[in-house]
């Protein structure tokens, strides 16, 4: 058997309008952990998609008169264009009208069902349409309102089926309290707590087929579909194998799972910490079983959060083809600390680029390239490192730690200034050791050899360390090297072999 894969999903996105950098800044930090587990020797399985059902959807399609599939399909093709432009490699595409994650829902819902864990009841009581949700009076601001983030509000009496999430409570409320790593940042898990301490309502899991027809029918009441928190929340065992008819892919999933889910706080109460491990638990998942939540922040704009509801949105497509995708991916990991908000200032975007990418790392490539080719002829060989430069290695060795530690813990920013500290160094040293003098004096030359080979290597190493964030880049500037990336699972720099290094190639722009 091999072994288990690192699996991630992303929150599949509402199909009801295109995607703004809210999204892209989700899909971008999951690429950086995949890539980043892939640059440590493991095998990984990364899933996102669309959220394609319930109302929210079937009103945006009507708005357009659209048939609604023609519709989530091309707000789909939008989204998949999208991931490819910035470089978002996931391994499995989730759409929840697929007819697999159809026959996967009517499974879980057979199986709650056999189990009495599904109820019909009549329901009174105020209703969200912008959130499709019924409302209780936690729902209430301090002032025993309910705030304009839960849009239209009306008063609805109807028939629905429920499942018995309340039953599942106490074992929650146990697993929350034995279970420290369920959710990341831990600061999270007393929200979970408060959220759940009072909480005593079940799960309402469908809405009547007369009301909304845009949804996956109850395979036991052909009046109702499945209610679409329930329904998108499904997709996360759907596409990773869960039931499935193939043994293989079965066999897959019980090696993929579980998985680490990555989404915003917006989802975290009730959808992923509430309703989503009563529901596993529920269908027979131990404890050991229950996937962890990676909760990140939001970002905003001029202090409030970008979201196509509001109309407060920033367009990737258009900061793409305005900066290129690395200038995007790079500042959307490197302004944000993971699971805070932060807000986006194009401004921060050309500053961070232009200074830690333009002038510190293109030109710390571009000056010892120039130097390797004017002063070496292009060439380096194995040579010997002297205190001076076996500094540096070891302060680089340092930061090489650091970077690793704060992958680790999904503190992208934090890793990439273990970066861009290997580059100021390394642009330091140059400074301190003039290679231009070195190289006047021909008794030096062992000399400035041996600091070209050292910036070499640090170069490399930034480079290599940069592969999850940056991969074309860090590809691009390894081949200016003449050298491949560095293998971390035998993490010694030391060139053993002579190389030919190329001309100097601008690879990151500087924007006026
Ligand atoms: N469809 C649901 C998720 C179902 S997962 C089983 C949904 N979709 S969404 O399109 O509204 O949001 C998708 C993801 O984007 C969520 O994780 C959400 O938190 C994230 N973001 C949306 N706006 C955001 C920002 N302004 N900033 C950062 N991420 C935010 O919720």
């Amino acid at each position: 058997m091999s072994p288990k894969p690192f699996t991630l999903t992303a929150a599949i996105d509402y199909a009801n309008a295109d995607p703004h950098i809210g999204h892209a800044y989700e899909k971008i930090l999951a690429d950086v952990i995949a890539r980043f587990q892939r640059l440590c020797g493991r095998g990984v399985f990364f899933m996102t998609g669309v959220d394609q059902h319930g109302q929210k959807v079937e009103q945006a399609a009507a708005r357009l008169g659209m048939d609604t599939q023609g519709f989530v399909d091309s707000v789909a093709a939008r989204f998949r264009t999208l991931w490819e432009t910035l470089g978002v490699a996931y391994d499995c595409w989730a759409a929840t009208t697929h007819p697999l994650h159809q026959q996967i829902v009517c499974k879980v819902l057979r199986q709650l069902f056999s189990a009495g864990d599904l109820y019909k009841s009549t329901y009174r009581g105020f209703y969200s349409v912008r959130q499709e949700q019924f409302l209780t009076d936690k729902d209430r601001d301090a002032t025993g309102k309910f705030g304009p983030e839960w849009g239209e509000i009306i008063f609805l009496e109807e028939g629905n089926w429920y499942f018995r999430l309340s039953k599942y409570l106490p074992w929650l409320s146990k697993f929350i309290e034995t279970h420290s790593e369920f959710v990341i940042p831990a600061f999270r898990r007393t929200e979970i707590t408060h959220a759940i301490q009072h909480w005593k309502q079940d799960l309402c899991i469908s809405r009547p087929r007369s009301r909304l027809s845009w949804g996956i029918e109850l395979p036991f009441d052909q009046e109702f579909v499945t209610y679409v928190w329930f329904d998108a929340l499904i997709s996360y065992l759907s596409f990773t194998g869960y039931l499935s008819e193939d043994p293989v892919e079965e066999g897959r999933f019980r090696q993929r799972w579980p998985a680490l889910h990555i989404l915003g706080k917006d989802i975290m109460i009730p959808a992923h910490a509430v309703y989503w491990p009563t529901m596993v638990h529920a269908m027979g998942f131990s404890d050991q079983q229950i996937p962890q939540l990676l909760v990140h922040g939001w970002w905003n704009f001029d202090g409030t959060k970008v979201s196509k509801s509001t109309g407060n949105t920033v367009d990737p497509f258009i900061l793409a083809s305005r900066y290129g995708p690395a200038a995007l991916r790079y500042y959307l990991m490197r302004d944000i600390s993971t699971g805070r908000d932060a807000n986006f200032s194009e401004e921060r975007l050309i500053l961070l680029c232009n200074t830690e990418l333009a002038n510190g790392l293109g030109n710390l490539l571009n000056r010892t390239l120039s130097m390797v080719n004017l002063y070496l002829g292009g060439s380096l060989h194995p040579g010997f490192y002297s205190h001076d430069t076996n500094t540096i290695r070891e302060q680089n060795r340092r930061s090489t730690s650091e970077y690793f530690l704060r992958m680790q813990s999904f503190e992208i920013d934090r890793a990439i200034m273990a970066i861009m500290d290997i580059v100021s160094r390394s642009n330091a040293f140059i400074e301190a050791s003039s290679p231009w003098e070195l190289y006047r004096k021909p008794k030096q030359r062992a000399k400035l050899a041996e600091v070209l080979a050292t910036l070499h290597e640090s170069i490399r190493l930034a480079a290599s360390l940069l592969a999850p964030i940056l991969p074309k880049e860090s590809a691009a500037m390894l081949n200016q090297l003449g050298i491949e990336a560095i293998d971390f699972s035998h993490p010694d720099p030391t060139l053993r072999t002579s190389l030919a290094v190329s001309p100097p190639q601008p690879v990151f722009p500087k924007f006026p």
